[in-house]
C-alpha cells in the first residue's frame, strides 16, 4: 500500500502499489457513502486481511447481553471474483503491473486498474469503478472491465453475500433469498435483536467491446449467499464489462415507513429497474452532480500558495468529502459515528466529537444538517434521563457514547489489555466521563446563535440547556471549603481517570448552569408562554435556585503562581516523564505498551488536549498569560494519542501567535488519515479529525470564531499560503471571506439582513 498524491490537484487520492496484508487503511480512507450508508472500499477480489463493510446509518443491533449495540455489517454487494482459464484472479499470485486505485473526492467515484498475468501466463487488464449515489441514497453501482491480451476464458462470480460479521459477531438472521427472472437477486435479512429488515437487490448488465451482451446465468443459492456464475470467452484485444447495480433498503428508513415487507421488496425492485435503465455512467454522472451542488458549489474552500499548499487544500476537501459521506443528513434520528460509516471502530457510536469537533463545520456551512445533529440529542433525552436516574441524579445526563435514540449509554465496559494483569481494561468513560452533557448544551447554544434558528431553540434548544443544567446541579458534591465540587470524573484527557475537579468539566458545567439561567431570565420576560411551558416540564421555578447556587459556588481550578491552569486536583503532583520516545513513534498509544493505564494515571502525561479545549471554547474566560503558561506546560506533556488533539493544538497555536507550530500541527492533523503511514485508520477514518482539519483552516488560519454570540474574524495565514477563501453561513445569510497577506475581504453572497462582525478588532457591517 503506497499513498500517492501526484493527482491531488485533480482532487484524486491514489494508491500505487498493492499489499494484501495492509488493506485496512485504503478501505477506510477511500470509503464511499452518502450519509444513509457507508461502503468500505474493499477490493473486488477477496483477501484474508480484508474488512468488507456496508453500514447503514442508525440500524443498530445488539449481538448479546455481553456486548454493546453496534452498526451491523450488512450483506456484501461488492465482491466480484474472476477466474482466468480456471485460475482465480488474486494479486497474491501471478504478476501485477501498473497497479493504481484512485478516489476522486470531487465526484465520489472509486477507480482501480492494473495489468495482471496469471501463473499460467494469461495477461489481462483490469479496471473497476464504483459509486455510492449521493442522488439516490439507496443505490450502489459498480463496473468491472477486463481487456484480454491473450485468448482466454473468464469466469465471473457475483452476488450478495451475508457471510460477513462484525469481527465475529453475527447480527443477522436470513429471511429470504431469491432470483427474479434469473436476473435480479434479492437477499432479505433481519437484525437479531432490533428486528430491522434489510432488503438488498442486485442486477447485472454485460457488454463485450462496448456492445450489450447476453450471458447464460448459472444461479446459485446457498447458506447466507446468493450468486451467479457467468462464462465469457475472450479473444486477445477484446474487452468485457460487467455492471452491477444494487440497492439497499431497511425497515428503519423514513422513506420506507408504512410499507409491509412484501411491498418493500417489490418497491425496491422497481427502484432497481429504474436505476438499471440509467446504467452505471448515468448514475455516476447524477451522483457527481449532487456532489457539486450539495458540497463543492455550496461550501467551496480555496487555498493558494506554494507546492505544499496544494496538499493542504486537498486535505481540507478530503475532510469535507468525508463529512458528507458520514453525515446522516436525511434523518435526524441518527448522528455521526466516531469512525463515520467507514469501519466498525467505535461501533458507529457518537461522542462529544459531534458537538466540539464536527458541528462547527455544519453550523457554518450547512445549518440544516447541524440542526438535525442537535435534534438527535433532543430525541435521545429519554436515555439521558434514564442515565441520570440510574446514577442518582436528575435532569439530562447524556451518554458518553450514543447509538439508537433510546439506547442510553452504549459505552462498552472493557477495551484493551492491561500489560501487567493481562486482563481487559475497564472503560470508565461511560460511567464518569460526564462533560458530554455540557458539550451537548454548548453545541445546542452554538447552533442556535450561529443559525439564528429560534424555532429550534424554542422547540428543543432551551429545554436541552436547562435539562442538562439540572443534571449538573444534582451532580455537585459539597466540599469542606464550602464550595461545590465534581469528584471522580474522566475529563477530556482519558489517561487520567477518577480525578476530582477536572477544569474542563467544572468550567463547562458552570457555563451550562449560567446559560440555563440566562435563558430562563430572558424567556420569562420575552416569551412568557414558552417559559410557562418549559416551567411545567422542567420545573424551572424549583431548579433555578439550584442552578444559581451551583454556578456561584462551583469550585473552579485556579492558575498556579506560574500561571498554569491545573487540569484537575492531582495532575500536577504526578511524576514527570520524558515523553520523547513516545512522541517519536509513528503509532499512538505506545506508552500503554510500557505502562498500565493505572501507572499512567500517576504521570504528567496527557493523551489529548484537555484544558486547551477550554481555552478555545471559552476563550474570554482566561487571561492571555494563563493560556500561554498552560500552553507551554501542557504541550510538553501531551502525546496526541487521540486524533482529536492535534487540531485543537493547531487552532490554539494560531491564537498564541505561534504560526510555524500551528501549521506544523495542522499538517500532522491532516496526516492522521491522509498520511502514508498511520495504521490507525484501519478500523475507520477519524471523523472528529475531519472536523478538526476544517477548524484548523477556518477557525485557526481563517480566524473565524463566534464568541459570546458575536462573530469575529482574525486571520493568520500560514507563510506559504497566499490566499484562503471560505464561506460562512450566519443567521440565515451567507458570505465569503478572502484572506491574503495584504488583508481580509468580505463578500456577501445573499441579500437579506445586514451582518455585523469584527475583523481584526474593527466592527464591520456587510
Ligand atoms: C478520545 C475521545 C473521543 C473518542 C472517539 C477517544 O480516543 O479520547 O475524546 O471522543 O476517542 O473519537
Amino acid at each position: 500500500m503506497g499513498m500517492n498524491y501526484d493527482r491531488i490537484r485533480d482532487w484524486i487520492l491514489a494508491e500505487d502499489s498493492f499489499d494484501a496484508d495492509r488493506l485496512g487503511k485504503c478501505e477506510a480512507v477511500m470509503s464511499l457513502g452518502n450519509g444513509y450508508m457507508g461502503l468500505r472500499s474493499a477490493t473486488e477480489e477477496r483477501y484474508l486481511s480484508e474488512t468488507r463493510n456496508l453500514l447503514v446509518a442508525g440500524t443498530f443491533n445488539r449481538f448479546d447481553e455481553q456486548e454493546v449495540t453496534e452498526l451491523p455489517n450488512a450483506a456484501d454487494l461488492t465482491a466480484m471474483e474472476l477466474w482466468v482459464d480456471g485460475e482465480r484472479l488474486t494479486l497474491e499470485r501471478g504478476v501485477t503491473e501498473n497497479y493504481r486505485r484512485e478516489l476522486n473526492i470531487r465526484t465520489g467515484e472509486l477507480r482501480r486498474s492494473f495489468r495482471w498475468t496469471s501463473p499460467k501466463g494469461k495477461t489481462l487488464r483490469f479496471e473497476s469503478r464504483r459509486i455510492v449515489s449521493l442522488r439516490r441514497l439507496h443505490d450502489i453501482a459498480m463496473t468491472v472491465t477486463v481487456t484480454a491480451e491473450d485468448d482466454l476464458t473468464l469466469k465471473l462470480r457475483s452476488g450478495i453475500s451475508a457471510r460477513v460479521s462484525n469481527t465475529g459477531s453475527q447480527h443477522f438472521s436470513e429471511v429470504e433469498k431469491r432470483f427474479y427472472e434469473k436476473k435480479t437477486m434479492q437477499f432479505v435479512e433481519r437484525t437479531t435483536q432490533s428486528g430491522i429488515v434489510f432488503v438488498l437487490n442486485a442486477v447485472h448488465r454485460f457488454f463485450k467491446n462496448g456492445a450489450p451482451l447476453a450471458l447464460d446465468t448459472d444461479v446459485n443459492i446457498e447458506h447466507r449467499i446468493i450468486f451467479a456464475d457467468y462464462m465469457i470467452p475472450l479473444k486477445a484485444g477484446e474487452s468485457f464489462t460487467a455492471e452491477k447495480i444494487a440497492n439497499v433498503n431497511t425497515t428503519r428508513d423514513l422513506d420506507n415507513e408504512g410499507l409491509t415487507l412484501p411491498e418493500l421488496q417489490e418497491r425496491s425492485r422497481a427502484d432497481l429497474r429504474e436505476s438499471e435503465a440509467i446504467g452505471y455512467a448515468g448514475l455516476a454522472e447524477e451522483s457527481a452532480q449532487a456532489w457539486r451542488e450539495e458540497v463543492w458549489d455550496r461550501t467551496p474552500i480555496e487555498i493558494e500558495g506554494d507546492e505544499k499548499s496544494a496538499l493542504d487544500l486537498f486535505a481540507v476537501r478530503f475532510a469535507q468529502y468525508h463529512m458528507r459521506v458520514f453525515v446522516p443528513a436525511h434523518d435526524r434520528r441518527m448522528n455521526i459515528g466516531a469512525k463515520g460509516l467507514s469501519g466498525e471502530g467505535y461501533k458507529g457510536h457518537c461522542f462529544w466529537d459531534t458537538e466540539i469537533f464536527l458541528l462547527p463545520y455544519y453550523m457554518f456551512t450547512a445549518p440544516e444538517i447541524a440542526r438535525k445533529l442537535e435534534e438527535y440529542r433532543y430525541l435521545s433525552l429519554p436515555g439521558a434521563h434514564r442515565k441520570a436516574a440510574e446514577n442518582g441524579y436528575r435532569g439530562a445526563m447524556f451518554p458518553w457514547e450514543s447509538a439508537w435514540l433510546d439506547d442510553g449509554e452504549t459505552c462498552p465496559l472493557y477495551a484493551g489489555t492491561d500489560i501487567h494483569t493481562g486482563l481487559p481494561v475497564k472503560v470508565w468513560s461511560g460511567i464518569i466521563e460526564q462533560h458530554i452533557s455540557a458539550d451537548v448544551a454548548f453545541g445546542v447554544w452554538q447552533y442556535g446563535v450561529i443559525s439564528g434558528d429560534t424555532d429550534f431553540m424554542e422547540r428543543f434548544g432551551y429545554e436541552l440547556i436547562m435539562d442538562t443544567a439540572t443534571f449538573w446541579a444534582s451532580r455537585l458534591e459539597p466540599g469542606t471549603d464550602g464550595r461545590w465540587h465534581i469528584n471522580d470524573v474522566v475529563g477530556p484527557d482519558e489517561y487520567h481517570e477518577h480525578v476530582n475537579d477536572n477544569a474542563f468539566t467544572n468550567y463547562m458545567a458552570r457555563w451550562n448552569l449560567q446559560k440555563a439561567m440566562e435563558y430562563a431570565d430572558r424567556l420569562k420576560t420575552e416569551n412568557p408562554a414558552l417559559y410557562a411551558r418549559l416551567d411545567q416540564k422542567l420545573d424551572i421555578a424549583a431548579n433555578y435556585p439550584l442552578w444559581r447556587d451551583g454556578a456561584d459556588r462551583l469550585f473552579l481550578p485556579q492558575p498556579t503562581a506560574e500561571g498554569v491552569l491545573p487540569m484537575d486536583d492531582s495532575f500536577m503532583d504526578g511524576e514527570y516523564v520524558d515523553l520523547s520516545k513516545y512522541k517519536a513513534q509513528d503509532f499512538v498509544g505506545g506508552i500503554l505498551k510500557d505502562y498500565s493505564l493505572e501507572q499512567v494515571h500517576h504521570m504528567q502525561v496527557c493523551k489529548q488536549a484537555d484544558c486547551l479545549v477550554l481555552f478555545y471554547l471559552l476563550e474570554d474566560q482566561f487571561p492571555p498569560e494563563v493560556k500561554r503558561a498552560s500552553w507551554d506546560y501542557y504541550v510538553e506533556r501531551t502525546l496526541h494519542d487521540s486524533s482529536l488533539s492535534l487540531s485543537t493544538h493547531s487552532v490554539q497555536a494560531c491564537d498564541m501567535g505561534d504560526d510555524a507550530m500551528a501549521y506544523d500541527l495542522f499538517r500532522k492533523s491532516c496526516a492522521i488519515d491522509l498520511g502514508p503511514v498511520m495504521g490507525s485508520s484501519d478500523a475507520g477514518i477519524h471523523a472528529a479529525a475531519c472536523g478538526g482539519i476544517w477548524q484548523c483552516a477556518v477557525y485557526g488560519f481563517g480566524g473565524l470564531r463566534m464568541l459570546n454570540g458575536a462573530l469575529r474574524i482574525e486571520p493568520r495565514l500560514p507563510a506559504n499560503w497566499t490566499k484562503l477563501r471560505y464561506t460562512v453561513c450566519w443567521k440565515g445569510e451567507k458570505f465569503a471571506v478572502t484572506v491574503t497577506h495584504e488583508g481580509t475581504q468580505l463578500e456577501k453572497l445573499t441579500h437579506g439582513r445586514e451582518i455585523e462582525l469584527t475583523v481584526n478588532g474593527r466592527t464591520v457591517r456587510i
